[in-house]
């Protein structure tokens, strides 16, 4: 063994100086540390060796090992510096060609809808809030003034989960755990993904985005709800933007309204986007409605809120133009791309 090891010594490293390639050194560093290799297989067989001798072998064969390791680092490292300046002396060698561009990738379009919706609520002293996906019964329709039989809780647009629990329908739910959770006067708002049970088409998705916004305080009105709405859509769009509320029917607000905006697009002229009215519905709001802020431990003799939720995706579509809402969710980078 002994001998065996006096021969690996003067053997190797002249062999790993001699190498002409990187592939030849290869080859050299398999024949001695690979898994079969000469070290590793008198390493690997110390047991046999008588035990007198043991620790000299063992000590020898590692102290080799290690020559035998730094020596072909080392002559890989020259190997790869002749190959460079190998390379780099070939006329051919452009140094000034563009190398390949790594691609880039781009923010969503919804997340980039987000992140300045945020920033427009955050400027006028909105909290962002989270709320579960998997809602109960209760938050997601109860506690909103929806009841038992109301037509919003048909089968037909919830997905009930099997624990009983509904993947919620609305971000509106939000609202409820906000009041619950801390004390007015507060002014929230909750951006998150929504599910209903419904056939997709350009127009409706089974998994989409809404905003929702809440504030209450003492004397909350109307003109606070339209006022922060405007300064939001004149943020988004970048001009002037007119605001018109018409009566709408939500359980959770009394009053209830849609709220419209004069077109952007053919300043009222009439246009494909408006349909050729001049506005376009944006979302529905309101007033909180009185059972809904005492359910949430608010006093509606002592304060007064406006709540309204909006469809991120319409919005979306209509500040970039685009014409088929489930391309949001399709996964298309030629789509994707153009953001
Ligand atoms: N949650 C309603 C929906 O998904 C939208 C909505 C209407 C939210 C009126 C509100 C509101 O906060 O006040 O259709």
């Amino acid at each position: 063994m002994q001998d065996k090891l006096t021969q690996i010594e003067s053997e190797a490293l002249p062999k790993v100086a001699a190498s002409g390639s990187l592939s030849a050194l290869r080859e050299i560093e398999l024949e001695y540390l690979g898994r079969k290799g000469q070290i590793t297989q008198i390493l690997r067989n110390i047991s046999q060796v008588a035990p007198a001798d043991r620790k000299v072998v063992g000590q020898g064969a590692n102290r080799i090992r290690q020559a035998v390791e730094s020596g072909i680092a080392e002559r890989r490292a020259a190997l790869e510096e002749a190959e460079v300046q190998k390379q780099l002396s070939d006329p051919g060698f452009d140094v000034t060609r563009p190398g390949i561009h790594p691609g880039r990738g781009s923010q969503h379009p919804l997340t980039q809808v987000f992140r300045q919706l945020e920033s427009i609520f955050s400027s006028m002293g909105f909290e962002i809030l989270d709320g579960p996906e998997v809602e109960t019964d209760y938050y997601n329709f109860q506690a909103l003034n929806i009841p038992e039989h109301h037509p919003a809780r048909d089968m037909q647009d919830t997905f009930y989960v099997e624990s009983g629990q509904v993947l919620r329908t609305h971000t509106s739910p939000v609202q409820i755990r906000a009041m619950k959770e801390r004390q007015p006067p507060l002014r929230v708002v909750a951006p998150g993904r929504v599910f209903r049970y419904e056939v997709t088409d350009a127009s409706h998705e089974n998994t989409f985005h809404q905003i929702e916004g809440l504030m209450v305080d003492r004397n909350v009105s109307v003109a606070n709800l339209t006022g922060v709405l405007q300064h939001m859509l004149r943020e988004v769009f970048e001009r002037e933007v007119r605001v018109r509320l018409r009566p709408g029917y939500f359980p959770f607000v009394e009053p209830g309204f849609e709220l419209e905006f004069g077109c952007v697009f053919c300043e009222g002229s009439g246009c494909k986007v408006c349909k050729q009215g001049g506005w376009i519905e944006l979302l529905g709001c309101g007033l909180v409605h009185p059972n809904v802020l005492r359910e949430s431990g608010v006093d509606p003799e002592e304060f007064t809120g406006f709540a309204f939720g909006m469809g991120v995706e319409r919005l979306a579509m209509m500040k970039y133009g685009i014409n088929d809402i489930r391309y949001f969710m399709s996964g298309d980078l030629r789509f994707l791309r153009q953001f």
